[in-house]
């Protein structure tokens, strides 16, 4: 290639900042019907992360799609990052990914045909280490480009995580840091270092595999990817599937580089306000709550960590496990009690 290929210039809001806001996506739920079939053993009901299809007494599919504009520059690191989103749906619920179809929106007339294929070479690669194999997709022309997957695992049907698995008296655990908008959206600035930049960009393309792993080790029944809808909106979500409540201290949440000063530079990306106007009325935010804190559990992750519930004396076995798969940033932010007239509880 002889021009370098910038794929954020296509852009305002890439990665999952570009998901329609979740009030929005209810009210256009409303008008799904729900099929009812006792085979169908998650639906969009609970707002889990895939829905689940017994095929017999020992299977049941995993079935979840996600797709958004580029998250960054480079074709490659793109695809890499989305694909890594796509299959995380699956790794949330417990399952084993293991086939997928590419979906593609390319601008033929605005960039060149190496991008696509770097993209589709980032996904491949991204899928192969997953233990994916893409077995077909599709591609229309579209502008700005958008590029993820549509995934199958497998799982046991009596091994599913879900949402709706938070128990009162659990931890809630999380394994990669939050700020991957406000990184994105300081970039775009000028105001972010290089490493800060390489380290979000590392956490978005790491797969959610090691710590879903470690979630199946421990029977681990509760939990969910933080994506779009920030930490709080989908700590909301597994709150309400589980009726409980979350206490959540945004202090002990790990962050990525310099997200927390760069609220105060006006790094918060529109999707932090869309999300933090849908979760508002469930939640209680302490009086003296952090401005910079409390806008930063609203942050749209791309291809986020795993955010789930266990009991307090398997915390200690189930973190160290984490930190020996590279998961170093592993931290317990909260706890869940009985519903206590909010579904989320956040305190510095
Ligand atoms: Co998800
Ligand atoms: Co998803
Ligand atoms: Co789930």
């Amino acid at each position: 290639m002889s021009k370098k290929i910038d794929l954020l210039q296509m852009v305002e809001y890439g990665g999952c900042s570009a998901k329609i806001s979740p009030k929005l996506l209810e009210d256009i739920l409303k008008y799904l019907p729900l099929p009812t079939d006792p085979n169908i053993l998650v639906d969009i009901d609970t707002h889990d992360d895939a829905g689940v299809y017994r095929v017999n007494d020992s299977l049941a599919l995993v079935l979840t799609t996600d797709f958004f504009p580029p998250v960054c520059s480079d074709p490659y690191e793109f695809g890499q990052i989305s694909a890594a989103n796509s299959i995380s749906d699956v790794y949330a619920m417990g399952g084993d990914p293991v086939l997928a179809l590419n979906i593609m929106m390319f601008p033929s007339a605005k960039l060149p045909v190496e991008a696509y294929a770097e993209i589709l070479k980032g996904g491949y690669d991204k899928a192969t280490e997953a233990g994916v194999r893409i077995i077909g997709g599709h591609t229309i022309d579209d502008f700005p480009p958008k590029y993820g997957l549509a995934v199958v695992g497998y799982i046991h049907p009596d091994k599913i995580i879900t949402n709706a698995g938070a128990k009162s008296g659990d931890l809630l655990i999380l394994t990669k840091p939050i700020g991957t908008a406000i990184i994105l959206a300081g970039h775009r600035l000028g105001l972010v270092s290089d490493s800060d930049l390489e380290e979000a960009k590392r956490l978005m393309k790491l797969l959610n595999k090691s710590g879903a792993a470690v979630m199946k080790k421990f029977n681990i029944r509760g939990a969910t990817d933080v994506t779009g809808f920030g930490l709080a909106g989908h700590a909301l979500k597994m709150a309400r599937a589980s009726k409980v409540s979350l206490n959540i201290r945004m202090n002990d949440v790990p962050l990525i580089g310099n997200s927390y000063n760069l609220i105060d530079e006006g790094c918060i990306p529109g999707a932090s306000f869309r999300n933090l106007e849908y979760a508002e009325k469930d939640i209680d935010f302490a009086s003296g709550l952090d401005y910079n804190l409390k806008m930063i559990a609203f942050d749209a992750q791309t291809s986020g960590g795993l955010l789930f519930s266990s009991s307090q004396d398997k915390v200690s076995n189930i973190l160290e496990d984490l930190n020996t798969a590279g998961l170093l940033n592993s931290k317990v932010i909260g706890s869940v009690t009985e519903y206590k007239g909010k579904y989320i509880y956040l305190n510095n």
